[in-house]
């Protein structure tokens, strides 16, 4: 959820963590879509949004818990082809600015895609992806 300390968006995110908690997800997904042009699916769980703009989540995704999204960050379907479907992203994920994640592929638990990559295939638990297409980060010190 963005929460982010000084934020102006922050009572707003107040009253989001209430409807959220309040067992009202697709009220919540509403109301997210019309104050902040946002798209999310029905949260079972807060995200934290850093900055709070260009977000969009296919409403099918499943989001586990303390995810975090930068703006422009896409989670969507795909229509064709091999992995057709929607993404399913484990819990404490972190997905940086315009990233785009698509298709029936899993980010594991604690994984994290970095700024800018483009992800169609599965991401394990606790590794990070970057490019397009998005490839596990090798430091050269390995
Ligand atoms: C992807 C990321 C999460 C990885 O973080 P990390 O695990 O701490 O790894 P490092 O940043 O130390 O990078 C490790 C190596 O990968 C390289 N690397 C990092 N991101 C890369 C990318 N997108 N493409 C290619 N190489 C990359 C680094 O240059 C470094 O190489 P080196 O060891 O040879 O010098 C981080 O680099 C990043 O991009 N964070 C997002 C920051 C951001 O978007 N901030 C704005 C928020 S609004």
């Amino acid at each position: 959820m963005a929460h982010v300390s000084g934020d102006p968006l922050s009572k707003l995110n107040r009253l989001i963590v209430w409807l959220c908690m309040a067992r009202r997800p697709r009220f919540f997904a509403k109301a997210v879509q019309l104050v902040f042009h946002i798209e999310l699916p029905p949260l079972l769980h807060p995200v934290r949004m850093a900055h709070p703009y260009c977000i969009v989540v296919n409403p099918a995704v499943q989001l586990g818990k303390n995810v975090t999204l930068f703006q422009g960050v896409t989670i969507g379907g795909k229509r064709t082809g091999r992995r057709a479907g929607v993404p399913t992203i484990g819990d404490d994920v972190v997905i940086y600015a315009n990233a785009v994640v698509v298709g029936a592929i899993t980010i594991g638990a604690g994984a994290q895609v970095g700024p800018g990559a483009v992800v169609y295939e599965d991401v394990p638990p606790g590794c990070t992806v970057v490019g397009n297409p998005a490839r596990p980060l090798v430091s050269k010190g390995d």
